[in-house]
């Protein structure tokens, strides 16, 4: 198989033998998935939030353990929520009917579940200490100074772009390469140049956009769930692609039965919503969904809202009832979700890669 001169210089720097890399995901990408991706020749990733430097430490610790190949870390850099205690009463009021379907009382108050990487200066200085090889960000990036830290210490330093905006200005602060995540892209869409109208753009077109535009690799997100879809985003110039529905549904995932029984329903709707976080994000339209989606503008800032909407998963969680799980649970998902396979990590992409060799040749 014969890759450009960009996806081949990806493939040293990052010390991989395909040029493709299974997503960080909160709750779901787990240290035995990252090492089983790797062990193929791909990327692994884990999800580590808002950050600290246990999580730091202990991802590694996991990691290194099963693997002896570079993992990717992944934080958010969401802005600071702005609290309202009127707008949380009111949308905690919203969401009581669904509490009392489960048997359960909502939540009295709600606050930000988790920060962002700038609140915990310990998070980079983990990084630092610990030579980390590669890291990315996802809703923007952290301060310009830390970016630079992390360059200067020999870090590969990645971000999602939903626009060529945001793309740019990724570039201008000094990333190595661009993740272009596409509309159909499951999870928490990236877009942080919020005082723009969202073009939501299709994978395929901002990769091709960001390839014409922009000298560093594009690694193309959203709705890749093959070898074929991903020969598609790789001839169009993306350096290489980042999978992860795809991989939602491999045992090594940190999943639900009921979570993994529901991508497996092909009648099953993916649509964007905001309403369990208070923030844009692709998943399985369910009970929660259809309820709350008519009042979204009412939700509070991300991550508030999700405080709410993860009180509700885990009072659905306590029933142990997979419609519950699949009704009251945030179910992301990306468009391609049809396309999933429940293999193990290394025998899907084994069959990525040989469908992807297959879609060249
Ligand atoms: C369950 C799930 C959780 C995700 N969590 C994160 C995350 O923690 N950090 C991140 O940068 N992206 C996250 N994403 C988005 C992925 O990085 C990537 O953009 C997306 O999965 C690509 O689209 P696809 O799901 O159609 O493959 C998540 C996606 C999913 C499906």
């Amino acid at each position: 198989m014969t890759y450009t001169n960009k996806t081949q210089q990806l493939l040293d720097k990052l010390q991989l033998d395909h040029p493709l890399i299974q997503a960080p995901m909160v709750g779901v990408s787990s240290p035995p998935l990252a090492a089983a991706a790797a062990s193929r020749g791909a990327l692994g990733s884990l999800g580590l939030s808002g950050g600290s430097a246990a999580a730091v430490e202990n991802a590694y610790a996991a990691v290194s353990k099963l693997s002896q190949q570079p993992v990717n870390l992944n934080f958010f850099c969401h802005a600071r929520p702005t609290g309202n205690d009127t707008k949380q009463t009111q949308w905690l009021q919203y969401l009581k009917p669904l509490f009392a379907e489960l048997g359960a009382n909502a939540p009295k108050k709600i606050a930000a579940p988790y920060g962002t990487f700038d609140d915990e200066p310990e998070t980079l200085a983990a990084l630092l200490d610990c030579n980390a090889a590669i890291v990315s960000f996802h809703f923007g990036l952290p301060a310009q100074a830390s970016v630079q830290a992390l360059r200067d210490n020999g870090t590969f330093v990645l971000a999602s772009a939903t626009s060529i905006t945001e793309a740019k200005w990724l570039v201008a602060v000094g990333v190595d390469a661009v993740i272009a995540q596409g509309w159909e892209a499951g999870g928490h869409r990236g877009r942080f140049a919020t005082d723009q109208q969202d073009e939501q753009l299709s994978t395929l077109l901002l990769v091709q956009q960001l390839t014409q535009d922009l000298d560093v690799p594009i690694i193309a997100a959203g709705g890749i769930n093959d070898g074929t879809s991903a020969a598609a985003a790789l001839t169009l110039g993306a350096a290489a692609v980042q999978m992860g529905t795809a991989f939602v549904s491999c045992p090594e995932s940190m999943a639900s039965k009921a979570y993994r029984a529901a991508l497996a329903q092909p009648h099953r709707q993916s649509i964007m919503t905001t309403v369990f976080s208070g923030r844009e994000s692709r998943g399985l339209k369910n009970r929660v969904t259809e309820v709350l989606d008519p009042f979204a503008a009412l939700a509070p800032d991300y991550p508030i809202a999700y405080d709410a909407g993860k009180a509700l998963a885990a009072a659905a969680a306590v029933t142990q009832s997979e419609q519950h799980i699949q009704n009251y649970s945030p179910l992301w998902a990306g468009e391609g979700f049809r396309h999933n396979r429940s293999l193990p990590a290394a025998e899907l992409v084994t069959q990525i890669v040989e469908e992807l060799a297959n879609a060249e040749s």
